[in-house]
């Protein structure tokens, strides 16, 4: 089946073996990509609208992998069932990511891996789940169309980042030669700077931020 690149890498990062909960599934597509392409037997796609999931149940019997998809009408990690150890959530806001996980916390003991593609805010989505525990496995880019979406892999496990590390991408940062890659921290360093320019001198701290955030970038960048 064929579905969009952003879609197809986070299927492909969810492990084999794993019991995975798409979160905001929509059309679930990703779903059933796991089931179709990828073998796995038994996943759970979740969305807090009747609409997307009707939609999503009609598309997965198209498919015919319906008996192999769990569909739950929940917010957020209220769909979570026990053996689910793989949450994925893509194609919404940050700040709706770091809800999601704030108002369950105690869903996160059980879940070893989370893969996160949002539509911004990505800095506060990383801070978020190095704070409860989750630390960078691996970070990627994907472009489609004008817009270029993070996808970040986060695993159980504590470890400590530089505000300079985690503001760059403690992986991210290693893919330089990739040239996705490369023109995303370009553009970054024009945009801070460019938003540097209108913060009225008054503004001490926020211009510090900022000029530190251009200094990293400059350095990456050399
Ligand atoms: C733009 S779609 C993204 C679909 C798909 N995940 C993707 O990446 O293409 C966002 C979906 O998330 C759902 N959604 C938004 N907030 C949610 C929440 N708190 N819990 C569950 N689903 C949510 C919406 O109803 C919508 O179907």
């Amino acid at each position: 089946m064929k579905i969009n690149q952003r879609l197809q890498l986070i299927g492909d990062l969810v492990p084999l073996s794993s019991y995975p909960l798409d979160i905001g599934c929509d059309h679930a597509l990703l779903s059933i990509y796991l089931v179709k392409e990828r073998g796995f037997q038994h996943v759970a796609a979740s969305d807090n609208k009747k609409g997307p999931l009707d939609q999503a149940r009609k598309n997965a019997h198209i498919y015919q992998v319906d008996t192999a998809i769990d569909f739950i009408l929940a917010a957020g990690l209220e769909a979570y069932q026990p053996g689910i150890d793989v949450v994925t959530i893509s194609g919404m806001g940050g700040l709706t990511i770091n809800r999601i996980l704030l108002d369950h916390p105690e869903v996160l003991n059980f879940i070893d891996t989370f893969i996160l593609s949002p539509n911004n805010y990505s800095l506060a989505v990383k801070r978020n789940l190095v704070k409860f525990g989750y630390f960078i496995q691996d970070e990627y880019l994907v472009q489609e169309k004008n817009m270029t979406y993070p996808i970040y892999v986060f695993k159980k496990g504590k470890k400590h980042y530089s505000s300079k590390t985690l503001f760059l991408g403690p992986v991210l940062a290693t893919k330089l030669n990739d040239p996705v890659v490369r023109t995303y921290y370009q553009k970054q360093l024009q945009e801070t700077r460019q938003i540097l320019s209108h913060i009225p001198r008054s503004y001490y701290q926020r211009r510090h931020q900022l000029k530190k955030e251009i200094k990293w970038l400059e350095q990456l960048l050399d």
